[in-house]
């Protein structure tokens, strides 16, 4: 029998060192790097809420506090831009933690890898269906549609198992994404065979990269406490959902959208010029901008 179909929580992985962004990382977390004017877990804390999550869970390492006060409140800050009469400002910071919204943090001590950040948030999360949400992949849905998690969401809800975000992704890139197989379940659902992470070219079952959602069923952090050390030495997501495979079924979704890569400096540029075209206010200026370059 499909378990709950009520997903209240979201986890935010933001304990890894950031190693690609040094020297900017050394003393800020990479996920509070700003796309345009708003940091990347800013991103996706409101792709979880758009979704109908309204319980946050971060997973947080040193040099993180920034992330911290970002969702807290900022009394200096709003009680001057309140005397000056700034109510947009006022109103545009306040609005990064909506008061319906609540956040937890839980430390990781060491960075052991994405499954052992996921392992720390389980006393916050306890035995109920979660969001992962990677803020390092930002993810923009189709114009005028629905936001990435809140599609996989709908999945969720039909089949009551976990469900994994995929695209497809150049053979020559495989060796840097898990990777899944399977049989079609229908429309953008995959029911997943095989999932491995960071295979060689050679040795890809496919080629469906798994982008950073995922809607995991509590079963997860068991096989996550069972299992050896993986690719690079690290506690992998990816081998706890291997795992998961052989107690129950899981679900890779063909999400619609673009997925920006935010963990790597093209990745980063990339959002950074087409998010800024896109913005209402500096958008016009910065597409002028642009054309006159030479290049
Ligand atoms: P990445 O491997 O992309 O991030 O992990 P990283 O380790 O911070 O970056 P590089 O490779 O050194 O540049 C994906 C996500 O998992 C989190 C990261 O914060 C990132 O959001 N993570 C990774 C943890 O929280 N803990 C870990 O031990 C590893």
């Amino acid at each position: 029998m499909p378990q709950s179909s009520r997903v209240q929580k979201a986890v935010f992985p933001v304990a890894g060192l950031g190693t690609r962004f040094l020297p900017a990382t050394k003393a800020s977390p990479k996920e509070m790097l700003p796309i345009v004017d708003k940091p990347l877990i800013q991103y996706a804390v409101e792709e979880a809420y758009a979704a109908g999550i309204r319980h946050m869970i971060f997973v947080t390492g040193r040099s993180k506090r920034a992330i911290e006060d970002h969702f807290d409140t900022a009394y200096e800050l709003e009680a001057e831009l309140e005397a000056a009469g700034k109510d947009e400002l006022l109103a545009l910071v306040r609005s990064v933690q909506p008061s319906d919204m609540d956040c937890a943090f839980v430390r990781q001590p060491r960075s052991l890898g994405l499954g052992h950040a996921v392992l720390c948030a389980e006393p916050l999360v306890g035995r109920e269906p979660f969001a992962v949400l990677l803020a390092d992949d930002l993810m923009v849905g189709p114009p005028g549609g629905a936001p990435v998690l809140a599609q996989m969401m709908s999945a969720f809800r039909q089949q009551g198992r976990s469900v994994i975000a995929v695209q497809e992704v150049p053979a020559d890139q495989v060796h840097r994404y898990g990777i899944v197989a399977g049989e079609s379940a229908g429309g953008p659902l995959i029911r997943i065979e095989r999932i491995v992470e960071k295979p060689k070219a050679a040795d890809a079952p496919s080629r469906m990269g798994v982008a950073g959602r995922y809607i995991l069923t509590p079963g997860v952090f068991e096989e996550i406490r069972q299992q050896p050390r993986g690719v690079g030495g690290e506690i992998q997501l990816t081998d706890g959902i291997a795992r998961l495979l052989g107690k129950e079924a899981v679900y890779a979704y063909q999400y619609s959208g673009k997925r920006y890569d935010c963990g790597s400096k093209e990745g980063f540029l990339e959002a950074t010029v087409e998010l800024a075209l896109q913005h209402p206010q500096v958008g016009a200026s910065f597409r002028e901008y642009l054309r006159g370059l030479e290049l």
